[in-house]
């Protein structure tokens, strides 16, 4: 299969996740609705990753249903979300207009990305999510460089690609290595009707992911010509890779006696030197 094949398959089983997403409340978008001050989880643990965003431009790469974009468009940010599904975006668009947030959405493939937004920005910011759905990571780093303006930041915050190489099916609860860390030619491909948030089946139900390890993403910023500020490896996820993690409020663990054995995401920030 191509990579053209594997874009087209992942691009319809993004598009028909979205009427789950938005049919429930698993993103949490009444909330952002109804409460002005409320931002959404994910972006109330990255905001200081950036220090004040108040009048600063802020790209959001792979911005999805746009539940991250408008939080940050209500920290005061000046706010474009880029993501390549077109049902995702509409959804994005009708959540800041009913936020009441100024926000411009952008169609287009990341690896097109520099075709359709000409600019760049004061912050470049993606996460939970967004990574493992990219073949080539030196490739995204180029395209994630040259968004930031000479003096500006870059924030990611996603699955560790160690926890992605363990399989998350067995009922013995141990933690084994079956899958690759490293970034790999050919995708891996899975299958399901359902997607993480909302109980909708879905039909496009084959998607391919690719791993990309620590080495691999750290590197594709720094050979891109950011500067690397920090990384961190952490202890909560945003959602349940195994079965046996426990919740506390939004945010995913592993049981404390297990807690410090495999970390479940990195962040990274990076700036372009001025
Ligand atoms: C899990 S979401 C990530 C975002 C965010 N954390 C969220 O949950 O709202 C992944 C997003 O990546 C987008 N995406 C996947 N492959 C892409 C590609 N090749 N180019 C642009 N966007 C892509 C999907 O449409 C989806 O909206």
């Amino acid at each position: 299969m191509s990579l053209d094949e594997h874009r087209a398959a992942n691009l319809a089983n993004w598009n028909e996740r979205v009427a789950g997403h938005t049919a429930n409340d698993g993103y949490g978008i009444a909330a952002l609705v109804a409460d002005p001050d409320h931002i959404s989880d994910v972006v109330a643990f990255d905001r200081d990753a950036f220090g004040a965003v108040d009048g600063k431009t802020l790209l959001h790469s792979q911005c999805h249903i746009g539940t991250d974009t408008v939080s940050w468009a209500k920290l005061g940010a000046v706010v474009t979300g880029i993501d390549f599904s077109p049902t995702a975006l509409a959804a994005a668009r009708s959540l800041a207009e009913r936020v009441g947030v100024k926000a411009t959405f952008v169609e287009t493939e990341l690896y097109d990305a520099p075709q359709h937004v000409p600019e760049q920005f004061d912050c470049v910011y993606t996460s939970v999510g967004a990574i493992n759905w990219l073949p080539d990571i030196a490739e995204w780093g180029q395209v994630m460089a040259g968004f930031v303006k000479p003096g500006g930041q870059f924030y990611i915050r996603d699955t560790h690609p160690m926890l992605s190489t363990l399989d998350d099916e067995r009922s013995d609860e141990l933690m084994t290595v079956t899958l690759p860390y490293f970034e790999t030619a050919s995708p891996l491909r899975w299958e399901s009707d359902q997607s993480y948030a909302g109980s909708a089946t879905l039909t496009n139900t084959i998607n391919y992911e690719w791993n990309h390890s620590i080495a691999e993403v750290v590197m594709a910023l720094l050979d891109a010509g950011l500067v690397l500020d920090e990384l961190r490896e952490l202890t909560h996820l945003d959602w349940p890779y195994f079965s046996f993690m426990e919740a506390e409020g939004e945010r995913w663990y592993l049981p404390a006696d297990r807690r410090l054995q495999v970390p479940l995401q990195f962040s990274i920030r990076a700036h372009k030197p001025g």
